[in-house]
């Protein structure tokens, strides 16, 4: 039976095996999906590992998707705009092709799923790590009037910003520097959600009619999505239709076919 796995630290508590196990029972594919854990300085041993046994393919999450994207032999046009990989497709010699379906998981998940429109948007991103750099050019792909990211640590959003500003209106600044400016979608791609943790943000950022997208999801509001409720937003969701969506692109990669993600987003937290 070909094998996959997602591969990460910590891994315990990923949701990508039960959706790939969905995929393939749904799709008629005979598969295993499992989930290991790689030691942090142990990233390409690991992955080594799994070639020599005949992996067919990979999922990487955090904190290896750079990592991942330096360790592959071939690059999709995408992996490389975002410079991080979470997927690989192991080939017929054995090589890793690497692969970004995140942005394109956000980017269906918004349209698709909450039809939210990105052109001639005004959209503010929160955060400048690796959840931002796999996100930013399928969103200006999109053409939104203007892509703002803003960040606690204010080199990195300028980082982004020196990288990405050829592909569309990019901006970047701390957060004290958004006072009286207003978007019609705001993304929180920052970590601080884990801590319990939520940027200290300006009121009145959200112009009215506008929505609140989380990129990370849990059983309850995320301290994102309880700032949001308080924005007055017209909608909120948070990011486990990303996780679905981008684990159909990697299923869809790996086995040609795509897969119905509908009966695995009831599970998420959404206004109503
Ligand atoms: P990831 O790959 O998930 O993006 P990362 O590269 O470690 O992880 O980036 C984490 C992001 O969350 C960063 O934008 C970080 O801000 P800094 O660049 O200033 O560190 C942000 N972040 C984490 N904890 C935060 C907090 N308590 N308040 C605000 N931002 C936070």
């Amino acid at each position: 039976m070909d094998r996959y796995a997602v591969i990460g630290h910590p891994i315990a508590h990923s949701r990508s095996p039960a959706i790939h196990r969905q995929f393939a029972a749904q799709t008629g594919q005979r598969m295993q999906y499992e989930a290991i854990l790689a030691p942090k300085d142990g990233f390409r041993a690991c992955i080594a590992e799994r070639v020599k046994e005949g992996f067919r393919g990979m999922n990487i999450t955090v904190p290896f998707k750079e990592e991942a994207f330096a360790l592959a032999q071939e690059h999709t046009p995408r992996a490389t705009l975002a410079q991080a990989a979470n997927t690989f497709v192991v080939q017929a010699d054995r090589s890793l092709l690497a692969d970004n379906t995140d942005g394109a998981g956000l980017v269906r998940d918004l349209s698709s799923n909450l039809g939210v429109t990105l052109h001639a948007r005004k959209i503010l991103i929160l955060g400048a790590g690796g959840a931002v750099r796999g996100v930013l050019a399928p969103l200006l792909a999109h053409n939104p009037a203007h892509l703002h990211i803003a960040n606690r640590t204010l080199s990195r959003a300028e980082h982004l910003l020196s990288q990405f500003a050829h592909l569309g209106r990019l901006s970047a600044s701390g957060y004290d520097d958004l006072v009286g400016h207003h978007f019609d979608l705001i993304i929180n791609a920052t970590s601080a959600g884990l801590d319990g943790e939520q940027p200290a943000l300006p009121d009145g950022l959200l112009n009215p009619g506008g929505g609140c997208y989380d990129m990370f999801y849990s059983q309850t509001l995320t301290p994102f999505l309880h700032w949001a409720q308080q924005q007055n937003p017209r909608w909120y969701a948070d990011g486990l239709g990303m996780l679905v969506e981008q684990a159909a692109e990697a299923f869809y990669l790996w086995r040609g076919i795509r897969p119905d993600t509908t009966p695995l987003l009831h599970q998420r937290l959404r206004s109503p």
